[in-house]
């Protein structure tokens, strides 16, 4: 079943839920494309969601860091051991096993997991951070920029 954006999806942050928004869309083309039965199709969501989960991740982690946010560290070792369990998933799809449902399951349970308990966790301080660096001016562009970075 396709994922709906709930409310307890939603960070207030709107850079983070806008990209929380494509990783669901990604998740939910994924299902269309395993209903399908469609390998390549398959293979071509897979590489694109996990190029935007690495980005998003990369993004995420660089924002709590400018935020000193005080979990900064074992969150980004929760993105890394995801990262890693990930790229297994990828290694057998792409060695030809059928193992798109199991890791489509995987990724719907733990996204949906992780942005309810460990992202939900940083969104006080992160607020404050963004708040802080729109009212520097040296730091205005901040957020601008580093989206440019991660995700261009
Ligand atoms: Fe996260
Ligand atoms: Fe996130």
């Amino acid at each position: 079943m396709a994922i709906e954006w709930t409310s307890d999806l939603h960070t207030g942050i709107e850079v983070i839920d806008d990209q929380h928004k494509r990783i669901v869309d990604y998740i939910n083309q994924l299902e269309n494309a395993i209903r399908q039965t469609d390998s390549r199709s398959v293979g071509l969501v897979l590489d694109a969601l996990a190029d935007y989960c690495l980005a998003h991740f990369g993004f995420e982690e660089s924002l709590q860091e400018k935020a000193g946010y005080a979990l900064a560290k074992p969150h980004k070792v929760i993105h890394e051991t995801f990262a890693k369990r990930l790229a297994r998933y990828r290694e057998k799809h792409n060695a030809g096993e059928d193992v798109a449902q199991q890791l489509h399951d995987m990724l719907k349970t733990w996204l949906m997991h992780h942005i309810k308990r460990d992202d939900m966790a940083y969104v006080s301080v992160v607020k404050g951070g963004i708040d802080r660096m729109s009212r520097d001016k040296n730091d205005g562009d901040w957020l601008s920029r580093s989206v440019k970075g991660y995700f261009n």
